[in-house]
């Protein structure tokens, strides 16, 4: 047997208080993958990175390692036993959902996400004729939310609803990070951030609740995804489990929306510092859109911004950890792990060693020129998972994203208005602390802050 590389309570807890997300990264490069175990007080997890290992836990042996413990746990306080889960519940959730995110029924959603995209970033025409800067977060969340929220529920749902359904997501999304990183605190003490995230929950449930009784009454039988969810409920039960339907909403929900709305905001940093790569996407947006409006075929077209889209997740993946809890006991790259043991599979971390990637630090899209990247090993990419667990929505989001970008580039110059260095906040995803403001300039001029 191997013995992993140990870090005890007085070398982890200081670097982790300091920067979780970094932090985390350079212990897994330090050991240039090999596996490193966390003595965090009675939490001793494993630090996962190495690709073969990542290819043990999520695929090959992913029986053995389920969702439970860090995350899963108080993360099913509000998205309930669905898709985010393990065993049962989820088997019978992904049979159901899988089927509408699939490339082809997402294709069928393509028109009318390209309306709603276009219509919600042609709001901020204001900014750009007053020169008042906008908050890239927030607006990334808002035009991501409305999308996703019309995608599940249809483009007649009662109009306030995206917007409050949102905040309380945020909510839920950062006030969670206690939890996150200390889940051997039992429920019954409380911790910064329950409180907030107990009256999230509430008020999500009162929203999706009254949403459910309003597409039942519709019955609108049309394609968006709460009609198919509740005629699927409806065969299977025989009457519409509705805690099961809520379940499944918010669960589809908190995968999407913030993950999405995380990564769009990375970009504009990135660009800020990457000069040249803006250039090229620009020019390539202006050859293939023009003026616009910003067509679902166009985005086939848009080679290049696929590839920024592919480096942006590799750099900043939202999913920074997947955490699982070993079943049996077992062994990982010849190191013994209990059964019950946590293991942490570390995108952030994998997409970081220098044994998989040259320059692993740079901002480099041309890694991902077609055809380039064939000897990489499979499970040195792992934005979106991988195996039975690996994300619904890829193909949702290199099409809403890329309509996102080429409608804000076709119609505006954007330039980040308050450069400065980024802290990095650990929460359901990775965001940046600082806010960022863009400033937008109508297209064909160019200018800085
Ligand atoms: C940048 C965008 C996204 C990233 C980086 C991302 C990442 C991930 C990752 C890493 C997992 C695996 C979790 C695990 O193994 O435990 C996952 C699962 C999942 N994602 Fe995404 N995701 C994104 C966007 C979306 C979107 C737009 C949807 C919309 C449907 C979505 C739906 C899901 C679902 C339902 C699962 C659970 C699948 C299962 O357990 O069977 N994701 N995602």
């Amino acid at each position: 047997m191997t013995k992993p590389r140990i870090l005890p309570f007085h070398r982890v807890v200081p670097r982790l208080l300091k920067d979780p997300v970094t932090e985390l990264a350079n212990m897994g490069t330090e050991a240039g993958g090999r596996i490193v175990r966390l003595h965090i007080g009675p939490f001793r997890p494993y630090l996962i990175s190495h690709p073969d290992h990542v290819q043990q836990v999520l695929k090959t042996d992913s029986a053995n390692f389920v969702r439970e413990g860090m995350f899963w746990r108080p993360i099913r306080r509000v998205t309930g036993r669905s898709i985010l889960g393990d065993g049962e519940g989820w088997s019978s959730s992904r049979k159901i959902l899988q089927p509408l995110f699939t490339s082809r029924y997402t294709a069928s959603l393509a028109d009318d996400m390209a309306q709603i995209v276009a219509a919600r970033v042609a709001e901020l025409d204001g900014h750009a004729r007053s020169g008042r800067p906008v908050d890239g977060h927030h607006e990334m969340t808002t035009i991501v939310n409305e999308t996703i929220v019309k995608v599940l529920f249809g483009g007649r749902i009662p109009g306030d609803v995206a917007e409050r359904l949102l905040p309380e997501l945020s909510t839920c999304a950062t006030t969670i990070s206690f939890r996150l990183l200390f889940p051997f605190v039992p429920y019954s003490v409380k911790v910064p951030g329950d409180r907030a995230f107990l009256a999230a929950a509430k008020k999500i449930d009162e929203i999706v609740y009254s949403l459910i009784e309003w597409a039942r009454k519709e019955d609108t039988g049309g394609n968006e995804v709460i009609s198919a969810i509740l005629r699927a409920r409806m065969r299977q039960e025989g009457g519409a489990d509705l805690r099961q339907v809520r379940d499944d909403l918010v669960s589809i929900y908190a995968a999407a929306a913030e993950t999405t709305a995380v990564s769009l905001t990375w970009l504009w940093p990135l660009l800020h510092d990457h000069p040249e790569v803006r250039a090229t996407l620009q020019e390539e947006i202006d050859q293939v859109v023009g003026e616009g409006p910003v067509l679902p075929e166009h985005v086939a077209r848009l080679t290049y911004l696929r590839m920024v889209l592919q480096e942006l997740v590799r750099l900043y993946p939202p999913g920074w950890i997947i955490p699982r809890q070993a079943v049996a006991g077992t062994e990982i790259g010849g190191v013994a792990v209990k059964a019950g043991s946590q293991v942490l599979v570390s995108p952030f971390t994998t997409h970081r060693l220098a044994e998989f990637w040259e320059r692993p630090l740079e901002f480099d899209p041309e890694r991902w020129t077609p055809g380039g990247n064939e000897r990489r090993h499979r499970y040195a990419s792992i934005p979106f998972g991988a195996g039975p667990h690996v994300c619904l929505g890829q193909h949702l989001f290199f099409l809403k994203a890329p309509l996102v970008i080429a409608n804000l580039l076709s119609r505006y110059r954007i330039v980040l208005a308050n450069p400065q260095r980024l802290t990095l906040v650990p929460g359901a995803s990775v965001r940046p602390k600082e806010t960022l403001m863009l400033k937008l300039l109508p297209a064909g001029r160019t200018g800085t802050a």
